[in-house]
């Protein structure tokens, strides 16, 4: 089979497929007991800086479920470590960077490494998966979008407000510039060289753009994702810009570039298709949380956005956001043979 005959890869160039493909973001992860049991042995950066562990976990969930894509096992904060910023994954607590960017100085200190070489183990797995996934499941790499780094980087970790990060977009146009600047340069070169290695696909996560209002979006944030979008176009392939609580940013968002848009449970499909045009591709849009609720109510929910994605060739089923660690495996097995299914044409 040819790899352009893969059903996610169709659906995001708008095809037409046999039914509609799915796979969930952090379908690898703590849900599942064989990722669990390589969890006591390794911590998550071992896992994502040895390619034979990665492999190994990006795999897991494509033996257990029939799921369309497999996406690289890696973290949005990997990259960091090519500009000089250091950070752990605390215990209960997730990401914490240890010398948050406060100031014009702290941004000078950032520097550009050298991506191809810092972060070769992340290629090197996307070689692995490749060599044994089923040519009919595609493989998506994936980076954190800029915006979505920087308010790791200045805040510290997750935040509620994003208080830093926007004072410092605010405060110092210029720093946020450099900054933003240097991220977009190693993303883009991370990302290239995982196209390069065999990524199919591409998504760009910018899980916290939605704390933005449209215009501090349009001046500080969409130059940087379009410069991305831009310079990973000659590549080719479908690229996903994803990010949650966007349903004010839709349209700067496509005018940042993309061609699927991922989005979350916050928003309708339909009304997401009625503003961007039916010919765009969209990826979602399942509550999380949804795939933790009694049997029936899953399947509503999940009839909800197939029917909403009915006549669309180009819908790509997934949650709105990742997969939470307290989900039921046998609800995730229930839901991809639903939607593939139900949606047999
Ligand atoms: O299967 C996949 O989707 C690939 C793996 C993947 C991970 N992180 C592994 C991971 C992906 C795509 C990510 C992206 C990521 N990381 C994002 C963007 C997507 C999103 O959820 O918005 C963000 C914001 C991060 C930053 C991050 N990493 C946080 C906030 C946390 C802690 C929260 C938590 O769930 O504990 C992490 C840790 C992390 N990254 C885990 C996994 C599987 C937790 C598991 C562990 O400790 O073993």
């Amino acid at each position: 089979m040819m790899k352009n005959d893969c059903r996610l890869l169709k659906a995001c160039r708008g095809e037409e497929v046999d039914c509609t493909p799915v796979w969930f973001m952090r379908q690898a992860g703590r849900y599942m007991q064989e990722y669990r049991k390589l969890r006591e042995k390794y911590t998550l950066v071992e896992i994502c800086t040895n390619p034979e562990l990665a492999k190994e976990v990006t795999l897991q969930p494509i033996r257990r479920f029939d799921l369309d894509a497999a996406i690289i096992f890696s973290d949005i904060l990997l990259p960091l470590t090519s500009m000089g910023v250091s950070f752990e994954f605390a215990q209960g607590e997730g990401p914490v960077i240890h010398r948050p960017v406060r100031s014009p100085e702290d941004a000078e200190k950032l520097h550009l490494g050298d991506p191809e070489k810092d972060l070769a183990f992340v290629f090197e797995a996307i070689r692995l998966v490749r060599t044994e996934l089923d040519p009919k499941i595609a493989l998506i790499g994936f980076a954190g979008a800029p915006f979505t780094i920087a308010s790791y980087v200045i805040e510290g970790g997750y935040s509620r407000n994003f208080l830093h990060t926007k004072l410092l977009m605010y405060t110092y146009p210029d720093a946020w510039r450099r900054l933003m600047e240097t991220i977009c340069e190693v993303m883009t070169r991370y990302l290239a060289g995982q196209i390069e290695a065999g990524a199919q696909a591409i998504q760009l996560f910018d899980s916290w753009v939605g704390c933005l209002e449209p215009e501090d979006y349009r001046r500080c944030v969409m130059p940087y994702s379009r410069k991305i979008f831009e310079r990973l176009k000659e590549h080719s392939i479908p690229l996903i810009h994803f990010g949650t609580g966007t349903a004010t940013l839709l349209e700067l968002m496509k005018e940042a570039g993309g061609t699927v848009i991922g989005v979350d449970w916050r928003i309708s499909l339909k009304e997401a298709w009625h503003r961007l045009g039916n010919e765009t591709p969209l990826q979602g849009n399942l509550d999380p949380v949804a795939l933790l609720a009694p049997r029936n109510y899953l399947e509503e929910k999940v009839d909800q956005v197939l029917e909403q994605g009915d006549g669309h060739p180009g819908h790509i089923f997934n949650l709105g956001h990742g997969i939470l660690p307290q989900t039921p495996t046998e609800n995730v097995e229930a839901v991809v043979q639903w939607v593939h299914a139900k949606t047999k044409r």
